[in-house]
Formats: structure tokens, C-alpha cells, sequence
């Protein structure tokens, strides 16, 4: 079985189990000096984690070239992640893709900080398209049409798109939640390292702002090894059918969905998130 499935959410076996994330949810403990980058699969995950590792160290690259990006911020729900992250000691940095329901409960009680990174869903959908059929942990997609019914139905690795930015962005006006885009970090790179910057209680001089943004972008990371999932086994990805760092770009869905298929996507898209209050860069 590729998948199993927690409080209604599908995860993959390859990385997860019922146990870890019970255990997560319920005695996991988040601590004060932890910053945590959330994200749903295919939104940037990678590229936050690589400026947040490149604004730690002022912006040189040597840490986030000599570590690979897991090590650097285990991700909690896989079995590896979870053991690195009880063996780091604080201040941690960790990643995530769960949603806000089952995440650590502890998270509440405490002043860790979140970066939450969100994405045009639908860009989010074609790169989840492209990953799935490399990654052998993730279901063979089929083609677009299927998988896009898939994907509205939330019956992928970690549930729908819209109930985890749903979930997540209720904390929105909390004091140590941060959210960010995708698109913003590709069209206005150096205010969000800024603002990053901030978060971490760091100034960066223009100097050093630079160079975490020459450092973190597509092509510098597409050829660092410790980024690119070109260390990952071939047991789990596939290096002949893909590429992790594929486009790197906003608008890719144009060439692959229909004008039809694009209405039918923003007509789920405006009943499932008409409650939400943030306006998108996407809307
Ligand atoms: P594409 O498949 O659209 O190219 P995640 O890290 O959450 O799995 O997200 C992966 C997506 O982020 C991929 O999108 C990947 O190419 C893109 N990405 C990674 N690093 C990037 C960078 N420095 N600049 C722009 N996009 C990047």
C-alpha cells in the first residue's frame, strides 16, 4: 500500500506511519526557539528552507552547500525527520507539511514561529502532477484531467490544498505566524528576505541580502547537490523521468490545463475557500 490514512488524510507509507503521527499530534513538543516552515506539498518548501539556511549564515553559502536540506530542518513527520529533530537541540529548525488540525498540539502553548509558505493551487496541482510520477512514494498520477479530479478531491499525500491553507491561515493574526508566498519570493525577493530577516531578528546589510538571493535562486540551487534530491536513492525517485527542480516558474498550469478545465478548478476553488479573508495574489 503506497498510502495510509490518518484522521482522513492519505500519507505516504515510504516516509510515515499512524504511530509517528500520533505521536507527533499528541506529545511532541514544540519549543519556544523552534522556527517551523509549513507548507503543502509543491509550494516552495525547498527554496524557503534554502533562504532561511542562507539568511543564518549572512548569506554565505557554504552551510546550505554542505548539508543536505534535510538535515538542515528535518521534516517531523517522516521516521528520519522526527528522530533528527528529538536529537537537535534548540534553536531547532524544522519543516513540515501536515496540516493544522493534526499538527503538534503543543505548537498552541508555545512562541515557536511558523513560515508558512503557500502557492498558486494550481501550479501547486502541476508540480504534484510532475513530482508524482518520479517520486515513487506518490500514486502514478494518470493523466491531468485525472489527476486534477484527484487533487480537488484532497485524496493525495497529505489531504486538500484548500483545508490545509484553510487551517493554517486561521492563525493569521497570530504574532508568531508568517505567511509568504511563492510568487512573492519569485517577483520581490529581496522584501521577503528582508522581512525574513526580521522574523529571525537578523539585519541583513544589501551586501548579504544579495547574496541570499543570488544563492537561493533557481539555477544556484538547481546545482547544489545538497537541494536538488540529485543525493536522494534511486529506490524512492526516479532521476531519469524527473527533476525536483523542474520550472521553477508562476503561470506553468497555463500549459497544461484547458481554458475548461481552468473554470472548473475556479469554481471549486470559490466555494471551498469563500470563507477565507485573505486576498491572493492568484484571485
Ligand atoms: P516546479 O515543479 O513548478 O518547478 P517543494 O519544495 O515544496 O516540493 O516545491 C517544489 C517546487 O518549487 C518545484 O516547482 C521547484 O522547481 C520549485 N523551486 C524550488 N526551488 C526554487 C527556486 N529557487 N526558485 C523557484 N522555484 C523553485
Amino acid at each position: 500500500m503506497l498510502y495510509f490514512n490518518y484522521k482522513g488524510i492519505l500519507f505516504p507509507t515510504i516516509s510515515s506511519s499512524v504511530k509517528i503521527l500520533n505521536y507527533l499530534e499528541n506529545e511532541f513538543q514544540i519549543l519556544d526557539d523552534d522556527i517551523v516552515t509549513v507548507t503543502y506539498p509543491k509550494s516552495g518548501t525547498n527554496w524557503m528552507l534554502e533562504i532561511l539556511g542562507l539568511i543564518q549564515h549572512d548569506g554565505d553559502p557554504s552551510w546550505v552547500r554542505s548539508l543536505p536540506v534535510w538535515d538542515r530542518s528535518p521534516w517531523i513527520e517522516t521516521e528520519d525527520g522526527l528522530k533528527k529533530a528529538l536529537a537537535d537541540s534548540p534553536p531547532r529548525r524544522l519543516s513540515s507539511h501536515l496540516q493544522f488540525q493534526i499538527f503538534p498540539k503543543s505548537f498552541l502553548n508555545s512562541k515557536a514561529k511558523i513560515i508558512y509558505v503557500m502557492r498558486n493551487p494550481k501550479d501547486v496541482l502541476v508540480s504534484h502532477y510532475h513530482f508524482s510520477k518520479s517520486f515513487k512514494g506518490f500514486q502514478d498520477p494518470g493523466t491531468i484531467e485525472e489527476f486534477l479530479e484527484t487533487f480537488l478531491k484532497g485524496d493525495v499525500p497529505f489531504g486538500s490544498w484548500f483545508d490545509h491553507v484553510r487551517g493554517w491561515m486561521e492563525l493569521k493574526d497570530r504574532p508568531n505566524f508568517f505567511f509568504f508566498t511563492y510568487e512573492e519570493l519569485l517577483h520581490n525577493p529581496r522584501d521577503s528576505v528582508k522581512k525574513l530577516g526580521q522574523i529571525f531578528g537578523k539585519t541583513l546589510n544589501s551586501q548579504q541580502i544579495d547574496s541570499v538571493v543570488e544563492n537561493a535562486s533557481f539555477h544556484k540551487m538547481k546545482d547544489n547537490k545538497m537541494s536538488n534530491f540529485s543525493q536522494v536513492p534511486d529506490k524512492y525517485f526516479d532521476h531519469n523521468t524527473g527533476n525536483f527542480m523542474r520550472k521553477g516558474v508562476s503561470g506553468d498550469w497555463k500549459n497544461h490545463l484547458t481554458v475548461a478545465q481552468s473554470e472548473y478548478f475556479d469554481r471549486v476553488y470559490q466555494e471551498k475557500m469563500q470563507h477565507v479573508n485573505v486576498t491572493f495574489q492568484w484571485d
